[in-house]
């Protein structure tokens, strides 16, 4: 598919600089990034190999930095060994013993805090759990918990001993757990009775039980930790209460020191065909880049609060609050519910009561409390706060902007991080005290990671505004190193086109006069009317920037004349029209998209629902959206789908 003609039209050009008072009292300086490009710009291996000295603890220190002798399967790191929870835990018991680590919030209300020192016991203990339970070095260990604290406990005790986990997001279904657990053909299942979320007891145990059923013949062990208390089958000789496996059992526990590229954990992440990939992921270089991100992105500080809201089962939940923020020796807020329980504040309410000065969501939550209202944040005291961060998608100027005013009070920086489970850690983001921003783009790549927009032909496209393909051109500490048992469809879906040379991100974006990245979308995401491309995003864009709209997304709809037709689905702020036809607002809002983009861009067609069909990730079901639009029979599997009744709405039959 040709991408060198994707038309661009969306134009923000408002800018904001951090002030004066932000970087006076910010860790990572203009002046240190300046410096830390130069040292990039030179000698890009060598950058990393300073960074991996002076960032980590290694038993034994490597002396290659890179092998790259079978790209694209890149080694960092080779001959140096490590290990990751050492070096998240065991480093700060010198001077941090007694620093609070974790910050935990129930969605009930109960609240725990844990000292770096009571992580590290804990961690160690159930490390010797496991050990007990035959777990050894490279055996596959799933977990499948609520976001509690113990969730990143197992994550960190099989880091301690080297074994490889693969966290499986509470909201899947038990297929899809079966799935995982076949596909890593683990040993072991960590999961809880339940966990609580909107309100509601998530039935884990009885969901793993299903999995179980349905084949998973590799399991020997399932270890339950009791968060809910409610009754659960407990199968004998297969299932162990987590406090009657770890009982008596030592508070430390040697660390296992692997190679720098000995799998730390596999996550799987669904492609637009084909079975879940699950993202193999190494030691040492993904333990550099979650260090490195903290401290360019998120500007760490031993007085910061971080949160990142998100669950451990996504890659963010890895990076920004299994490990990066353990490795930077910060106290985190780990949240097990969601941000509507009991009501929109509840997010706004814990930023004030822990005194979270970093906070980081992704667009789709930020659309959903902007929808509930400025009263409820404005209750709220948010003046601790001072970087902001966004990541997932890419995020309309409109919800920057209220995110901005709103949440930050014009005085926080918003960084939005574009990143994929592929990469580990942020690649082109701001550097708050550093980077000028513009609502809607990502801004720049960070040191060391050299992004570019490509064409077809794999030459950058220099030309501002002109789309292209996202592509890495040299190889990062925190890539992927493969796909799990799958080394040819590694290679197929990221390096499949420029001879191979290219990492290919798999969306599209442009770079402004300023260089800066603005992403598009999927590549498959992108629409052709007419002979001109656009990308999906930049209508949605518009559409959610008039007054009325809270949501859209738009698919192509294939069109004997323009080749593709926009079709939109649109939510409202206020409600939904009766049966789903207002005539004068569907005009008003042709005409607004035109005016925004270009009639070009207008959509053919606009249908109202109460809801936007989502992964439980929040991303929107576009494929979904797309058979809906040609009015085709629906044959994916619905059955995520917080709230079903939306089909015959998005159909137009309701
Ligand atoms: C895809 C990766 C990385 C953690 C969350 C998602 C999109 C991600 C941004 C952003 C625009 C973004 C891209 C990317 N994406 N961050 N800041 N701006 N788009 O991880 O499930 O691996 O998805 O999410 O399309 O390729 P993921």
């Amino acid at each position: 598919m040709s991408q060198q003609n994707i038309q661009s039209s969306l134009h923000e050009m408002r800018q904001f600089t951090p002030s004066a008072q932000f970087i006076e009292t910010a860790s990572m300086t203009p002046q240190k990034l300046a410096q830390l490009y130069e040292q990039a710009e030179m000698d890009n291996v060598a950058f990393w190999a300073q960074q991996a000295r002076d960032e980590i603890d290694w038993q034994q220190p490597f002396t290659t930095t890179l092998d790259d002798s079978n790209a694209p399967f890149f080694r960092w790191f080779p001959d140096g060994t490590l290990n990751a929870s050492y070096n998240c835990l065991d480093r700060q018991l010198k001077n941090n013993a007694h620093k609070t680590a974790i910050i935990f919030e129930g969605e009930p209300g109960d609240i725990e805090h844990i000292s770096y020192q009571e992580l590290h016991k804990r961690v160690c203990k159930f490390a010797n759990a496991l050990k007990s339970h035959n777990v050894t070095k490279g055996d596959r260990v799933i977990i499948y918990m609520p976001m509690i604290a113990q969730a990143v406990i197992a994550m960190q005790a099989c880091a301690r001993i080297g074994a490889i986990h693969s966290v499986v997001f509470g909201g899947f279904s038990s297929e899809s757990l079966k799935d995982r657990i076949e596909d890593t053909a683990a040993k072991i299942v960590i999961t809880a009775d339940g966990g609580h979320r909107g309100g509601k007891i998530i039935e884990l145990k009885a969901t793993t039980d299903a999995a179980l059923e349905m084949g998973c013949d590799t399991v020997e062990t399932v270890i339950v930790y009791k968060r809910t208390g409610h009754s659960i089958n407990m199968k004998s000789g297969r299932d162990i209460w987590w406090s009657e496996a770890e009982k008596d059992l030592p508070e430390q526990c040697e660390p296992e020191w692997v190679d720098a590229t000995h799998p730390l954990f596999l996550l799987y992440t669904s492609g637009s065909t084909g079975k879940p990939k699950g993202i193999q992921h190494s030691t040492g270089g993904y333990l550099l880049n979650a260090i490195t991100t903290m401290r360019w992105v998120f500007d760490i500080q031993d007085s910061d609060v971080f949160w990142c809201t998100a669950d451990v089962g996504w890659i963010t939940g890895h990076t920004y609050v299994a490990y990066g923020p353990l490795a930077t020796g910060a106290t985190m807020v780990i949240y097990e519910g969601v941000p509507t329980v009991p009501d929109a504040g509840r997010f706004w309410d814990i930023c004030q009561r822990q005194n979270v000065t970093i906070f980081y969501t992704a667009p789709t939550a930020i659309r959903a409390l902007m929808k509930a209202g400025d009263e409820i944040p404005n209750k709220y005291d948010l003046s601790k706060l001072r970087i902001l961060g966004t990541v997932g998608e890419p995020i309309n100027p409109e919800a920057w902007m209220w995110y901005y005013d709103v949440i930050g009070k014009q005085r926080c920086p918003i960084v939005d991080t574009w990143w994929q489970t592929e990469t580990g850690a942020h690649m082109i983001a701001p550097v708050p005290a550093a980077t000028m921003t513009k609502p809607g783009s990502c801004t720049r790549a960070l040191p060391g990671i050299d992004a570019a927009v490509v064409n077809d032909d794999g030459v950058e496209i220099t030309h501002p505004d002109q789309g292209g393909y996202l592509v890495m051109r040299k190889p990062w500490p925190s890539m992927i190193q493969t796909v799990w048992g799958d080394d040819d469809r590694y290679i197929s879906t990221y390096w499949p086109m420029f001879n191979g040379k290219y990492y290919l991100a798999g969306d599209s974006a442009r770079r402004d006069a300023d260089g800066y990245f603005w992403i598009m979308g999927r590549i498959d995401d992108v629409l052709n009317v007419s002979g001109h491309r656009l990308g999906t995003m930049e209508i949605e864009s518009a559409l959610v920037a008039h007054p009325r709209v809270a949501e859209a997304a738009v698919v192509g709809k294939p069109h004997d004349v323009k080749g593709e037709s926009v079709f939109s689905f649109v939510v409202l702020k206020g409600d939904r029209p009766e049966g789903g036809v207002d005539n004068d607002l569907t005009q008003e809002l042709r005409a607004w998209v035109g005016e925004k983009i270009g009639a070009i861009a207008k959509p053919d067609e606009i249908r109202y629902a109460d809801n936007l069909p989502k992964t439980r990730s929040g991303k929107i079901m576009r494929r979904l959206l797309r058979t809906i639009a040609q009015d085709q029979e629906i044959t994916q599997d619905t059955s995520t789908l917080e709230n079903e009744s939306i089909i015959p709405q998005l159909q137009g039959k309701a």
